[in-house]
Parts: C-alpha cells; structure tokens; sequence
C-alpha cells in the first residue's frame, strides 16, 4: 500500500545512500525502519559505531538490532548515555540497582501490559524522552509483536490548508488517567503524587533533522488547548485517526535478545498483548530529550 499525499501524489520515502563501514544497514520495510547487523551491543560502542548508528537513527527513525546477546544493564545505560542525558520515568519503579532500567514485564498475573495503546513515550512530561532502547530477553513462543507509525508522514500528507490551521497549536498531554495506581502491584503507592502533565506543539520540529511531524498520540493526548472542547474533541479524534493509518505503519516481530531504538520524536509505537498468559520480558532506557518546539 502506497502513500499518498493529500493532492494524491505517490510519495516515495527517501533514504541515505550513504556508505556504512562498521554496520550493516538494511531497511526494514519501504516506509519505515531499518534492522542493523554487524555489531555487537553487548560490548559497547565505540565512536565510530556510535556515529553510524546516529545517521542511522535520524534516517530511519527506528532501528531494530539484530543477532544479538543479552546486553548487561550497566553496558546498555553506556550506550544510550552516548546519544544524551537519560531520561527517569515518572511514575515505574527503576530495575533493581538500576534506577535508569524500566523492565518491560508482562506474565500469567499481570493486569496491565506496557504501551498497549498508541503513544509516543511519556509525551506527558515537559521535556519527554527523545528515544527509547528496549531488549526483550524473555519472548512468548508467538505474539508480542510492537507496531510503529510514522509521524513524518502523517504530518506531510495532511493538506495544506489543515497543516496552515494546525500549526501554532498545541496538544494537551496528560498521564493522571494512565498512571494512577498503574504499578501497585510492584509496590509503587502514589497517594498524593502529581502526574505530570504538558503543552505541546502539534507540528513538532524534530531538533537534529528539521522536519515537522504531527505529535499527537492516543495514550497521553486529550486535548488541544486553543480550540473549544468540541472542536478539540473532533479535531483530535481526526488526527490520530490519520496519525494511526495502516500505511504509516510497520510491524515488528522481534527475535530473543533484538534491541530496538525509535525516536519518539517522529514515530509513534503500539505494544501488541496478545501473547497472555505467556511471559515476555526485556530492559527499557529511555533517553531525555529536548523541550517540544
Ligand atoms: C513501550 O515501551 O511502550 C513498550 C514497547 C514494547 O513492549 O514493545
């Protein structure tokens, strides 16, 4: 299925033809993603490396590590620390003596799974994380599959006129609903705290590589601040409903130990929990970004 913009033109996602020397690159789909092989996380990253997988990153948006070990926790927080400052969540439990670790755990007893529903990860905080470095180390036999969608393009083929309106808005983003007496169960009691909530631009600037994407999300956007609540309610109902098309979207199986890395700045992800009461398990570092502009 191809994508059209709003005059009907067939757009054709443009990669870097760039020569890669210490990692093979190979897309993942014609719309989105890549899968690199050629190298092995679990021993870090040197500066070359970190430079490929960098152009890498801003080219394909997500990244998806193939033929890997599992990554010591000490190793992975080195390696996300190389792309910033990383980022705390504001309301999971860190991994036990890795404050920075948020273990991605879904089994026979749990109630609630991770990012079940579309969302770009914890839009909720003012400055929310620029990307986001999961390995999944324990797998159901089958399903757990994680979806992603492309902003970049769900911003670039709304028409002219909707961007021209939308532009200068923002989105409200709040986390209370999701939160609240979300991680009980791992011993997180929340009475009296305040989940954080923020303004953000609805065609964000992704900072590194200057294109628009349209950031709204499912999970965490109830609003758009400008506008009178039932202008905002259809309005925001429209565009995730765009943001979510099929065809901005890729689908991804992953493997024992494959590390992905996508960049909430211009993608959104989706959790797929259908593999209960099968176990699936994996360490997540998420790492703090710029303010939205
Ligand atoms: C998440 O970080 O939203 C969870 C993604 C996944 O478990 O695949």
């Amino acid at each position: 299925m191809c994508i059209r913009d709003s005059v009907g033109t067939k757009r054709v996602r443009e990669r870097d033809k760039r020569n890669y020397r210490h990692i093979e690159v190979r897309p993942y789909a014609p719309n989105l993603g890549a899968e690199i092989r050629g190298l092995d996380l679990a021993e870090g990253l040197n500066a070359e490396q970190f430079e490929e997988i960098h152009h890498a990153y801003l080219d394909n948006q997500i990244l998806f590590f193939k033929e890997q070990a599992p990554i010591p926790p000490d190793i992975h927080v080195a390696i996300a620390k190389m792309f910033g400052e990383l980022h705390f969540h504001p309301a999971a439990p860190g991994k036990d003596g890795y404050p920075e670790i948020f273990e991605i755990h879904a089994h026979a007893k749990s109630k609630i799974a991770n990012g079940e529903f579309w969302h770009s990860d914890v839009s909720c905080d003012e400055i929310p994380p620029l990307g986001t470095m999961l390995q999944i180390h324990i797998l159901p036999e089958s399903g757990g599959d994680t979806m992603f969608a492309d902003s970049y393009a769900a911003w670039e083929t709304l028409s002219e006129p909707l961007r021209d309106m939308l532009d200068g808005l923002h989105g409200i983003h709040e986390s209370e609903h999701i939160y609240r007496g979300r991680y009980s169960d791992r011993g997180m009691e929340d009475e009296g705290k305040v989940y954080p909530s923020a303004l953000h631009p609805l065609a964000r600037t992704h900072p590194e590589t200057g294109r628009k994407a349209l950031y709204v999300n499912r999970a965490f956007t109830t609003g758009i601040a400008e506008l009178e609540p039932d202008e905002s309610a259809a309005i925001l109902a429209m565009l995730l409903e765009h943001a979510e098309k099929v065809e901005f979207q890729i689908r991804f199986r992953w493997e024992k130990n494959d590390m992905a890395f996508w960049d909430n700045r211009c993608a959104m992800h989706r959790a797929l929990w259908d593999y209960w009461p099968a176990e699936r398990k994996g360490n997540r570092v998420t790492i703090k970004g710029d303010r939205p502009v």
